[in-house]
């Protein structure tokens, strides 16, 4: 001991900053992991028991500190005990969670551009499945049904991307092939990209709308029931961002209907309680906040922890530094 000293939540992160000179690594998990990635889907994940897990000693000691996927109590309750913390950098593209718990002075960075890939896939894939009656046909093949039925479809559908930052640039150039019109807004309109303030006239002109905001103050309840009304019978709303960005009983009125469509990644709350209405209403295809959950995300993330390691330990400049609002 005696370099900078790390504290990452899992034995792949350490793993990537194996044989750094002047870093020393523990790996610490005061939460649950991204999971057994690559794992076949329906294979049981194994709950995490790290909440239980006592603080080390070390704590006072750690300058460099990556928290766990999936935020905990825990996780963020040890900041106030990291007395020489000088880094605090997730393995989310999501710091809403931290920002609350930062404590002064300390560096806050963000995993952004690690989760495009595997995020903006599964957008696609959610447009796709929705849109082709993938959960219908599925349920169909488990009660062993020949249900056939004509379905909507992706091609000559206009898709408006409400945020469209790294991963909304990635969901667009993943639709390139589609034959589809794609819009774009972001916090301030620039060159091919309406502000948020235009999103009142795109709404009802869209057939699907990606949500692909960071949550903050603004954002809360950004889909709220005026914004869901402006759009067109039969619109699809795919929320991969965070589900408080989404006026949730809005949403339900207006499915329940048979008015709109969802896919949604993320809920508020999470985990959806049992009998919650998004459970069982037709017209939504859930998904359990997976779609960073994957190998390529998790080799990214490790990657840009390795970078952002070094550069600290050489006093260069440090990449993702949330700065403003996010
Ligand atoms: N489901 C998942 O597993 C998963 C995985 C990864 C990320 N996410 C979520 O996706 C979010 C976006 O990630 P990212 O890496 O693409 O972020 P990013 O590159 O920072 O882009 C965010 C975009 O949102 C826009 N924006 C911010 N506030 C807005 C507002 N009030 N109204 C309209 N647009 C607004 C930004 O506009 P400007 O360009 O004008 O600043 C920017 O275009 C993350 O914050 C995270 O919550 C979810």
């Amino acid at each position: 001991m005696g370099g900078v000293l790390v504290w990452v939540p899992a034995a792949w992160a350490a793993a990537g900053l194996a044989g750094l000179p002047g870093v020393d690594v523990q790996v610490v998990a005061l939460g649950r992991d991204m999971g057994e990635t690559g794992a076949r889907v329906g294979t049981p994940v194994v709950a995490s028991s790290a909440a239980a897990n006592p603080v080390p000693a070390s704590v006072a000691d750690v300058e460099f500190y990556v928290p766990s996927f999936f935020p905990s109590p825990a996780g963020t309750a040890v900041l106030a005990d990291m007395k020489r913390l000088r880094v605090v950098q997730t393995i989310t593209a999501g710091v809403d969670w931290l920002r609350p718990h930062l404590p002064p002075g300390v560096t806050l960075c963000n995993a952004r551009g690690a989760h495009d890939a595997s995020t903006a896939e599964w957008v696609v894939a959610a447009m796709l499945s929705a849109l082709r009656g993938f959960p219908a046909f599925s349920a169909a093949q488990a009660a062993g049904e020949w249900a056939y039925q004509g379905t909507d479809q992706l091609a000559d559908k206009t898709v408006l991307i409400v945020g469209y930052g790294s991963i909304g640039a990635a969901v667009e150039r993943r639709l390139a092939g589609f034959e589809v019109t794609v819009r774009r807004v972001a916090r301030d309109a620039r060159d091919g990209v309406a502000g948020v303030a235009d999103l009142p006239a795109l709404l009802p002109e869209a057939d699907v709308v990606v949500l692909l905001v960071p949550y903050t103050p603004e954002t809360a309840g950004l889909a709220d029931a005026d914004f869901l009304a402006r759009l067109k019978d039969g619109a699809l709303l795919v929320n991969a961002a965070r589900g408080a960005v989404v006026d949730t009983a809005a949403l339900v009125a207006e499915v329940s209907r048979g008015r709109l469509r969802a896919a949604l990644d993320v809920t508020d709350p999470e985990p959806l309680p049992p009998g919650h209405p998004l459970w069982s209403l037709s017209g939504v295809f859930l998904t359990p906040h997976v779609a960073a959950s994957t190998p390529v995300s998790r080799q990214r993330a490790a990657g840009l922890v390795r970078d952002q390691v070094i550069a600290y330990s050489r006093g260069e400049p440090l990449r993702n530094v949330i700065g403003g609002a996010y």
